[in-house]
């Protein structure tokens, strides 16, 4: 299935800062000549450009803009055009301080940086309508504009007078604005903490109240609510005035935060910034870190491509330690965002800064400023081989398989005090059970909680320790109509305000679902894991583990150590027409990728391709093109079931394919 595509190719551009060399104009010729010999066809312009486009409160000088507009056009460049509230001119902060943040300290920061803005301040958001509503007018009908690029990685939060007010209207709405329904979800009779009033209510923070963890969810709720609707504030005059032009926001990784999942609702396009750690040992976890990004990104939006924003076309500038990334490894890391679903390859920057934070940033064009750089000649090799991938454009990826990995849960997770406090990691968790099917080239979505799980015949859920409102429900029900569905230690323990479930773990019916009662919790200390075993292997039990009684459930593994040694440790239930599973321990080694090995035969799900390849390689089909990776560092090879044409180079394999380091393939049938 295809969606209507943005562009009628992938697109090859990045952040451009025009704005940065208003004076040296020549420069935007060379950017144009430039970006031709490196087959850039988007430029993303104007994200930190606010103090040149208002210059003084009420002015716009749009001129330039049009002028850059007018040049990219010309050449054959789209623009994604930004708004600017991602930073905001000296003269602003200077006449309105409101819309300075205030940090959790209570103290109201200064003019800087940027991303420091209040998100309820009615004078900056007004001021922000304002100037998206005249950058609506002004570029409407420029046939330039492709998208909108909302601002630039919305971030943070403010504590100021007027977030708290938000928050405490928010919490009223919430809880019926009755008090005492709050007093019950946020358990506050422990600790004499009853409110009487919601002016009582601030933010938490940490020489204020922090030990309440509902308020704590609750103030991430409600962060995201405020992020959602400064970005509704800011989209209102461009639905308004280019109803046909998307918006998206580009949103960073698995930022805690926001909740993107729901952010995501509010987006024409998904877009996210993507910088792996290359080079510094860990290149294949890094790969499956930013893989599992990629289809999240891309579930959000049911398949929907979406777009990698931002990457560097060399390094960063922003660790501790920038190594370059090694020659191919760029071009390798944008071929796995488009297999798995990007349309886009887009990169942090074109043209390095001269001066400032970020002048050391990686950029196509170096302060050299020509294009006889191995970077520029990489970037502009890159963007002959995006060509040759027209077919992939707007093409959906759709998989029978899906991993749970949720904001909220995240959050509870991360918070809880309890059984083992050193070593949450969530989202290590979901990758390491979403890794075995990218390593086997079964397509995997990436969904939360509250989406569909009957597109899938699969849905393995990690550590789900809260569940959301009518999510037990929805297991029962999926497992019920023949699902089959996977969860880990510490499922169902607490309900949506954080309340622990009563009546014995896992929640309610999921007890019934998956045959089993987990009495009780056990945490392991780093230096002395547990045993399990789990089809005539044994497996390191680490930090959590639930002790099991099966009831009704058929007892795969069991423990080996400790008090518990010989209780069930991995069961399988048959419920309905489904089959549930309860893997109720963390570990380290290879237990989960065994463990999907031997569900993948019982769930009847195929690899997309009859490709023999090694766990050490990724392969993802996207329509008919089929991506082959190697992050390994060494050479490693996949056995073809037949003739393949070689997309980027034209030429026929079959056989042995030995990928080298940095190695990548895009392959199509040759029948
Ligand atoms: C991104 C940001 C860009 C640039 C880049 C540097 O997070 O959106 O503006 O700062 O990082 O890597």
């Amino acid at each position: 299935m295809k969606n209507a595509p943005l562009f009628p190719h992938l697109i090859h551009g990045g952040d451009y800062n025009p704005d940065q060399w208003i004076d040296t104009p020549e420069i935007w010729d060379e950017d144009v000549r430039l970006m031709k010999l490196a087959h850039i066809n988007s430029a993303t312009v104007g994200i930190f450009a606010w103090s040149l486009l208002e210059p003084e409160e009420g002015r716009y000088d749009f001129d330039w803009l049009e002028t850059v507009l007018d040049k990219l056009h010309a050449n054959g460049v789209s623009a994604v055009l930004a708004t600017p509230s991602g930073a905001r001119p000296p003269w602003l902060a200077q006449k309105y301080p409101e819309v300075l943040r205030v940090e959790e300290s209570g103290i109201r920061n200064e003019y800087g940086v940027r991303h420091n803005h209040c998100l309820t301040s009615p004078v900056y958001r007004e001021k922000v309508r304002q100037i998206n509503r005249a950058l609506a007018e002004r570029f409407k009908d420029h046939p330039a504009l492709a998208l909108w690029h909302i601002s630039n990685e919305y971030s943070g939060a403010c504590h100021c007078d007027l977030c708290q007010q938000a928050f405490r209207d928010w919490l009223r709405k919430r809880y019926h604005n009755d008090i005492d329904e709050l007093n019950h979800y946020w358990w506050n009779g422990f600790w004499s903490h009853r409110f009487t009033d919601f002016s009582q209510i601030s933010s938490p923070k940490g020489r204020g109240e922090n030990h309440v963890p509902a308020l704590t969810l609750d103030w991430n709720r409600f962060v995201t609510a405020q992020h959602v609707s400064f970005l509704e504030n800011e989209i209102v005059p461009l639905r308004e005035l280019t109803p046909d032009v998307p918006v998206t926001t580009n949103m960073m990784c698995l930022y805690p935060g926001i909740d993107y999942q729901e952010m995501a609702k509010h987006v024409d396009v998904i877009s996210w910034d993507s910088y792996p750690q290359w080079e510094h040992g860990r290149n294949e976890q890094e790969a499956l870190t930013h893989a599992f990004s990629h289809d999240l990104f891309r579930s959000m939006k049911q398949g929907q491509p979406f777009l990698m924003m931002e990457s560097t076309p060399a390094n960063v500038n922003w660790r501790d330690v920038n190594k370059l990334p090694l020659p191919g490894r760029q071009a390798q890391a944008s071929l796995l965002a488009v297999a798995l679903g990007a349309d886009s390859v887009q990169y942090f920057q074109w043209r390095k800064s001269r001066g400032g934070h970020e002048k050391f940033h990686g950029a196509v064009v170096d302060h050299a400023g020509h294009e006889n750089t191995r970077v520029f000649r990489q970037v502009a090799a890159l963007g002959e081989q995006l060509e040759q991938l027209d077919e992939a454009v707007g093409r959906r990826c759709e998989s029978r398989v899906a991993v749970v990995y949720d904001w909220e849960n995240r959050w509870a997770t991360d918070r809880y005090c309890g059984y083992n406090n050193v070593r949450r990691d969530y989202a290590g968790e979901c990758i390491k059970w979403y890794a075995p099917f990218l390593r086997r080239g079964i397509a995997v979505d990436v969904i939360s909680e509250t989406d569909d799980f009957t597109r899938y015949d699969l849905v393995i859920a990690p550590y789900l320790y809260l569940l959301k409102e009518g999510v037990k429900e929805r297991i029962a029900a999926y497992v019920q109509n023949g699902g089959h569905f996977v969860t880990t230690y510490l499922c169902g323990v607490v309900d949506p305000h954080d309340l622990c479930y009563l009546g014995g773990l896992p929640a309610g019916e999921l007890k019934d679902v998956f045959g089993v009662w987990a009495e009780e919790t056990d945490a392991l200390l780093e230096n002395a894991p547990g045993r399990a075993s789990y089809g005539g292997r044994t497996y390191s039990v680490d930090h959590v583990c639930d002790i099991l009684h099966a009831d009704g459930a058929e007892i795969l593994g069991t423990y080996e150590s400790d008090f518990y040694a010989g209780s069930p440790a991995v069961t399988k239930n048959s419920y309905g027409k489904g089959t549930a599973y309860y893997c109720a321990f963390r570990s380290d080694g290879d237990f989960a990728d065994d463990f999907c090995e031997d569900l993948i035969a019982a769930c009847g799900v195929a690899p997309d391709t009859a490709i023999q390849i090694p766990k050490s390689m990724f392969l993802r089909k996207r329509g008919d093109l089929i991506f082959l990776f190697n992050f390994t560092d060494v050479p490693r090879t996949a056995e073809l079931d037949r003739p393949y044409l070689d997309v980027l180079n034209g030429a026929a394999v079959e056989g042995a394919l030995t990928l080298p380091v940095c190695g990548y393939a895009v392959l199509k049938s040759s029948d």
